[in-house]
């Protein structure tokens, strides 16, 4: 096996499109512009990512970011050994040299200094210099540079640069509407319609709260664990609050406001 055979997407991933989103990302990739993918959590972004690295048949790296990530754990460091010290790449100039799709997950909780070693790849140059090894390299004809965030909860001290951003073709994501996220439950999990719909009822009035005492809305992830829990016998009004209500607030009135709507639909 190849080293980029280990990060291929073996399986085809169910990715229900909202929209025109596949045709988009195929336009993109073909004239390789790096992706930016925004919107609230759990509503498909990485889905979309593995979706669309199966579909075109690319290796897919992605990287979790976080404020400690350094630009040497996105370039790659030298270690030492027995034998004396060996350059290791890291992911970012592992999916440069394989072609890979890198997918940097969260970016806007790496720090600013680390996000700038990507900017000689997302432009003309398309190059990652290692400093430290004193190598250019030269990114495969397949690599490209794929970043989500959510632009929801950041603080600005957390936003991206302009000089960063306006590297990047966007992808505005949201929740599914209605019939196609019940779409997603029955596929996603073993719930009949009726239960799928009924969640998706439950999910939607929380949506309403965003703004209104909820910082989020009740995300599609959260409907697949409550269908999920639904399927290992718990019982509907239960796994709705396990899974949509309990652990997205702390606020007393949020939680009455949503358990009253769970018993209404469920009784
Ligand atoms: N369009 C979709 N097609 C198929 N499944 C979906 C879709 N949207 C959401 N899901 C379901 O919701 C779950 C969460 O989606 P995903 O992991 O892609 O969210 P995300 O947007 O990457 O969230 P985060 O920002 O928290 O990483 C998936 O595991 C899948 O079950
Ligand atoms: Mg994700």
């Amino acid at each position: 096996m190849s080293n980029a055979d280990a990060y291929r997407v073996r399986r085809e991933p169910f990715y229900q499109a909202q929209d025109n989103e596949v045709a988009h990302y195929e336009a993109a990739y073909a004239a390789r512009l790096p992706v930016m993918l925004k919107g609230p959590t759990g509503c498909g972004k990485s889905r979309f990512v593995e979706y669309m690295a199966w579909k075109l048949g690319k290796p897919l790296i992605t990287v979790a970011c976080n404020e400690d990530m350094t630009a040497a754990d996105l370039v790659g460091r030298f270690l030492l050994d027995a034998s004396g010290t060996h350059w290791q790449d890291g992911p970012l100039t592992l999916a440069a040299r394989l072609g890979a799709i890198c997918y940097l997950d969260e970016i806007v909780e790496a720090r600013q200094d680390t996000l700038v070693v990507i900017h000689p790849l997302t432009d003309h140059r398309r190059t990652l210099p290692l400093d430290k090894k004193g190598e250019q390299v030269e990114a495969h004809a397949d690599f490209q540079l794929v970043i989500s965030y959510n632009p929801g909860y950041q603080s600005l001290m957390k936003d991206l640069k302009q000089s960063t951003k306006q590297r990047f073709t966007a992808f505005q994501f949201d929740y599914p509407e209605a019939a196609l996220e019940v779409g997603i439950i029955c596929q996603e999990t073993a719930v009949d319609r009726n239960i799928s719909e009924k969640l998706v009822e439950i999910a939607q009035a929380g949506r309403r709260l965003k703004g209104h005492g909820l910082d989020e809305g009740i995300s599609t992830r959260l409907v697949v664990n409550a269908a999920a829990l639904i399927g290992q016998g718990v019982a509907p009004a239960d796994a709705c609050r396990m899974a949509m209500v309990r652990p997205i607030t702390d606020d007393a009135d949020v939680i009455d406001t949503l358990d009253h709507a769970i018993s209404a639909v469920f009784g």
